[in-house]
């Protein structure tokens, strides 16, 4: 029978060690939880790094342990996690995709080696575990030159792409010295998804700029076949979290936390740290919020979460310290003997805890400067079955294409961001109740289960046309 091989950089779980012994937990991040439930189906397996570097005496006993999860490892030296994750794919990708890229950035020659040679891992372990019908699908921006060191080798083979984050404008992503064979890496596909309509634009933009490469409208000819890029706004398993907020145990966690904050309204925010989120500027419209409206003082909360994330890169650590700063001023300067305006967590926490915060909060503030979804946003309507709470979300979000019910800022005017939650914590239950409701009938209806339907047909399709042309 036939199988969808999923490649990933992580694997949607990560081995760690304690006392000698392995222990697997859930790997952070959109496209882990996003699509956690997806190769669980039939002979589907997923590939990916396990998160650590694992000793060579190890690796079959890890393997072994995976392969029973339906997981398939490729293992990472320290060096290709040093000059391929952290170097080229967090510190040039990533700024780069995400506006974030200056002249002062450096594209080290060294860095591109290594995410050539780790692809060309990627793509042994792909080749050795795929078998003539089966389908591959490849994810996301650590892995763009994957599908074309596979098509090279097995050149009918039905290979979709899918980017988590924003494709950025041209006159960004020329900026990168390697954007030339980035964008041949990425044509080795048959079908090409983001999340947006604007992402399609900008890569169809780079593509006729940058290649010799006929575009019409959607179709990418190179030689003889023809690429179909499109969107696909990727859903969540709305189901699953929406029944866990029936759950007791959940049901318990939330009515603990409410009486913890009787007295507040909860403003909740839960991101990965990353600069991209806009956690500072969140803390700025906070403080300026306190400062300008002193009658919240002693009434309101932000709960704050941020899960730890590539903190070995230094922009990473960096931006730690100054949340760690900022939310020490700001409580130092407003808490009262028996309130904190910030409770501040930098951990990750269970599914659990994550479904009893989102029902609890009569708020969510997702603020991000970019982000090519942002599935945090579709998580706490989604848990919202009484159709109450305002969610809060920002316009470079992909997110805000669909949630337009949403109160949609702009994250970088601090003063907007301020507005917003003024008005959220004010506004009347029967707007709050005609808002969410159409959002949660839309997180509801386009779930994970439809994205991953419709990229699938959609690759068979482009498959089936391909071969009439021929
Ligand atoms: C984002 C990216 C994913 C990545 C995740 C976590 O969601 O789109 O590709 O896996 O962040 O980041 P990490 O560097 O820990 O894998």
């Amino acid at each position: 029978m036939s199988k969808t091989i999923i490649v990933a950089n992580r694997l949607p779980v990560k081995i760690q060690e304690s006392n000698n012994e392995y222990h697997l937990i859930p790997s952070e991040g959109g496209l882990a939880t996003g699509l956690g439930s997806v190769y669980k189906k039939g002979d589907n397996v997923w590939i990916g790094w396990p998160g650590q570097v694992i000793e060579d005496d190890k690796q079959e006993q890890i393997a072994d342990r995976l392969h029973d999860l339906s997981l398939i490892p490729v293992y990472l030296t320290r060096d290709d996690v040093s000059e391929f994750y952290e170097g080229f794919s967090n510190d040039v990708l990533w700024p780069v995709f995400h506006y974030y890229a200056s002249t002062y950035t450096t594209y080290k020659p060294s860095n591109w080696d290594y995410y050539q040679s780790v692809n060309e891992k990627f793509k042994e372990v792909v080749l050795a575990n795929a078998e003539p019908g089966d389908t591959i699908w490849i994810h996301d921006y650590q892995l763009l030159l994957l599908p074309s060191l596979i098509r090279k080798e097995r050149p009918d083979v039905a290979i979709g792409f899918f980017l988590h984050i924003p494709f950025p404008s041209h006159e960004m992503f020329r900026l990168i010295p390697w954007r030339k064979e980035l964008l041949e890496g990425m044509l080795g596909a048959d079908l090409i998804g983001f999340h947006t309509f604007d992402d399609v634009r900008h890569f169809l933009s780079s593509v006729t700029r940058i290649l010799p490469t006929p575009v019409s409208s959607n179709v990418v000819t190179c030689g003889e076949r023809s690429i179909v890029i499109e969107s696909f706004p990727m859903g969540i398993d709305a189901e699953k979290y929406a029944s866990l907020t029936q759950q007791p145990a959940v049901q318990q966690q939330a009515e603990e936390i409410r009486d913890i904050f009787k007295n507040n309204q909860l403003i909740l925010s839960i991101d990965r740290l990353d600069y991209s989120k806009g956690i500072l500027q969140r803390l700025q419209a906070l403080e300026l919020l306190l400062e300008e409206h002193p009658e919240y003082i002693g009434n309101i909360t932000l709960y704050m979460l941020v899960v730890p994330s590539r903190d070995s890169v230094p922009q990473y650590m960096h931006l730690r310290d100054q949340i760690d700063k900022k939310v020490g001023n700001i409580n130092a300067r407003y808490r009262t003997i028996n309130w904190t305006p910030i409770s501040y967590y930098y951990r990750s926490f269970p599914i659990e805890t994550i479904a009893a915060l989102y029902s609890a909060a009569n708020v969510c503030l997702v603020n991000p400067m970019r982000d090519g979804m942002n599935l945090v946003s579709k998580e706490y309507v989604a848990t919202r079955t009484n159709n109450d709470g305002v969610l809060i979300l920002s316009e470079m979000a992909g997110a805000s294409h669909e949630l337009i019910d949403a109160l949609i800022i702009n994250p970088n005017n601090v003063v907007q961001v301020k507005d917003a939650i003024i008005e959220a914590l004010n506004m009347p239950l029967k707007e709050q109740q005609q808002r969410m409701k159409q959002m949660r009938a839309l997180v509801t209806k386009f779930n994970i289960n439809h994205w991953v339907a419709l990229f699938m047909e959609r690759l068979n399709e482009v498959k089936l046309m391909q071969r009439s042309m021929q």
